[in-house]
């Protein structure tokens, strides 16, 4: 909507700052399409605050600031990808998660690893926290120091950009954290508060005694319960109390205050400017409190982010935002976006919810929950897309609804309990070899740590030197990676998992880890091990080729694009999961089977959505199929599975 005062302020600024008709009107048009929106969000959220006026002036100059910095050759890179489109959608995107201490010591020994990621398959790096962050207290990285400093564990802010420069050079892409909820109570912002500066109190949640806190906690749950129970810490040095969500060290940044989030906004721009193409904004669901309420996923946290993609649309558009919200399936769709706002907020979201499943999944032999969970998956709206993963750096969640399981004809309590003893290996006979991980007494909560490797049987099977469930092991770990590959959007890898890495305990010896199981699945890689993917036979090799050329294969397949473009097929089989990719006549039929026994499989499948195939092709395993009669079975092996395309 036309807003005169608005737009008169906007032009006199712009005027002035860039060169409106030349070389910066694509950014000039950026601004005037998204500014009234801009506004109107600001106001909603700000509008009463005193600083309202002054500090919506901030947010003008710091758009126009950063898009004065932004190097020639990201603006290039902006006008490239806008010009493609939906440039995440691309099933050319395959990623991978790692530390750079853990996975080969420094930022500049990164440089000589790019041609591990190209021979990989990987094209895009997700850099775990990089910026200063003290090194007991530091929750892998996500509690920060000092936002624009690169620890000098890693390296400098120089070799950083060197690898970005490089990654470029080899059109790579390039994902880094903002670290948005809170900041690590070593930050400049939390010493000034602690010693007594209230303007910088006022950048955190700060109380005099208990009487808000223990309202507070009365609603809010414990994220940490063993170690670190509650949401609040008392600061000795200014006798007060301060919110902190995660760990004691991680002191909540408070979004009511816009100088907050003029200072972060600025902050994001900055990696904006480093060259990121995948911005992940760790833990969103959290970033406005409120009393009485679980202080998660409240629409405020909805609106910041929304405000926050249109003012990066126009800046560093570039630049797609990932949120990680892991939480309750349809809570985690709201993060693309709701009502009119659809597909306006985040670009990506982990599919959590599927991650989970698969778990779940493999755990039962049966499909049935996966199934009952996919009607609220597939409500991804147009144009957005997912994160797709077996693991991540953090512990495995069973977020999904109790409804679901109870669907799946199951009592939800007991059958987490099954999952999580099958996981933690006290249920009998189990193979997977894992943790729990913040077992909450209270609530009987607890999440699942471990490797994918471990938790798929591999550690044991290697301990036993039981050849066949290592085989068995292995093709667990290709059936999880392959159903997230190409169930639709970008899969991202966690380092180790392409070999095949087992839980490394060595955590346990390690001061600021050892209270942390989620260091269990988070390996120092050993190069030499790694090295092994080169001889023929090693377990390391046949993770590592299998998973490249599932990867290699999901790049030759523009039906795996994310252009939600998936149909579940109902194959009358409890064990297999199976489902349609299609873009216009194109299709592949991809099936997989979770039991420990061989699937049969009616070929009635492959033409119960109205299209008959007469022939398909395996490429997975090379194999031309006739489709059979209605009536006769395709034989998928024990976890086994297929991604077959119609040969006419
Ligand atoms: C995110 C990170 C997790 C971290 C938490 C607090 O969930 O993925 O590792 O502990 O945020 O920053």
């Amino acid at each position: 909507m036309y807003d005169h005062q608005l737009y008169s302020y906007l032009n006199i600024q712009l005027e002035d700052a860039v060169n409106i008709s030349g070389k910066d009107n694509l950014f000039y048009t950026r601004f005037l399409a998204n500014a009234a929106e801009i506004k109107a969000l600001y106001n909603e959220i700000y509008g009463s605050h005193p600083l309202n006026e002054t500090s919506f002036n901030r947010l003008v100059e710091t758009i126009i600031k950063n898009y004065k910095k932004r190097p020639g050759v990201l603006i290039e890179r902006d006008i490239a990808k806008l010009e493609e489109g939906h440039w995440f959608l691309n099933n050319n995107i395959a990623g991978m998660s790692l530390y750079v201490d853990r996975f080969c010591g420094s930022l500049t020994n990164l440089e000589n690893k790019l041609d591990y990621f190209e021979e990989s398959g990987v094209n895009l790096l997700h850099l775990m926290p990089l910026f200063e962050s003290p090194a007991t207290e530091s929750d892998g990285g996500y509690a920060v120091s000092n936002f624009r400093k690169v620890d000098g564990r890693f390296g400098t802010l120089e070799d950083l950009q060197n690898v970005q420069e490089s990654m470029q050079a080899r059109n790579m892409y390039l994902m880094l954290d903002i670290v948005l909820n809170h900041t690590s109570h070593r930050h400049e912002w939390a010493n000034k508060a602690r010693q007594g500066d209230t303007y910088y109190q006022d950048y955190f949640y700060f109380f005099n005694d208990r009487t808000v806190p223990d309202a507070y906690d009365r609603t809010m749950p414990d994220i940490f319960p063993e170690s670190s129970p509650g949401n609040f810490t008392y600061v000795e040095e200014c006798n007060k109390w301060v919110m902190t969500v995660f760990h004691n060290y991680q002191w909540d940044l408070n979004y009511t205050n816009p100088n907050v989030f003029i200072e972060m906004l600025d902050t994001i721009f900055f990696y904006g400017n480093l060259g990121v193409d995948i911005l992940r904004i760790d833990a969103p669901a959290f970033i406005w409190k409120q009393l009485g309420t679980t202080s998660q996923n409240l629409p405020q946290a909805h609106a910041l982010l929304r405000l926050i993609k249109l003012c990066v649309q126009v800046a560093t558009p570039g630049m797609a935002l990932l949120g990680e919200a892991i939480v309750a399936p349809h809570e985690i769709m709201k993060y693309f976006g709701t009502g009119r706002h659809k597909a306006r907020e985040c670009d990506y979201a982990y599919n959590a919810t599927q991650m989970a499943l698969q778990w779940d999944a493999l755990a039962t032999g049966e499909i049935k929950v996966m199934m009952a969970a996919q009607h609220e998956i597939l409500n991804k709206p147009y144009g957005t897309t997912w994160i797709t993963y077996t693991r991540c750096h953090d512990d495995i969640g069973l977020g999904y609804d109790d409804y679901m399981i109870e669907q799946a004809g199951m009592q939800p309590y007991e059958h987490r309990n099954y999952l999580k003893n099958y996981y933690s290996g006290n249920f009998p006979g189990s193979p997977a070899k894992g943790a729990l991980f913040s077992s909450n007494s209270k609530t009987g909560d607890a999440r699942i740590s471990g490797s994918l490797a471990s938790l798929c049987g591999l550690e044991n099977a290697v301990n036993d030197e039981d050849g066949l469930v290592i085989e068995e092991s292995i093709n667990k770990i290709l059936l999880m990676q392959a159903q997230s590959f190409f169930i639709g959007g970008t899969p991202m890898l966690f380092y180790g998992d392409e070999v095949g890495y087992t839980n490394d305990y060595s955590y346990l010896q390690e001061e600021g880890k050892s209270y942390d199981n989620r260091w269990m699945h988070r390996p120092v890689i050993n190069w030499e091990k790694n090295d092994k993917r080169n001889e023929t036979g090693s377990i390391e090799q046949q993770v590592f080729s299998a998973t490249r050329r599932l990867l290699q294969l999901r790049k030759q397949l523009a039906v795996v694009a994310d252009h939600s473009n998936l149909t579940w097929l109902t194959p009358h089989n409890s064990h297999v999961a199976a489902f349609i990719r299609a873009i216009g006549d194109k299709r592949i039929f991809c099936l997989f089977n979770f039991s420990t026994q061989r699937a049969y499989v009616t070929w009635y499948t492959f033409k119960e959505k109205g299209y008959a195939p007469a022939k398909v092709y395996d490429h997975w395993q090379e194999k031309e199929y006739s489709v059979g009669k209605d009536h006769e079975y395709l034989i998928l092996e024990p976890y086994g599975f297929c991604i077959m395309e119609p040969m006419d």
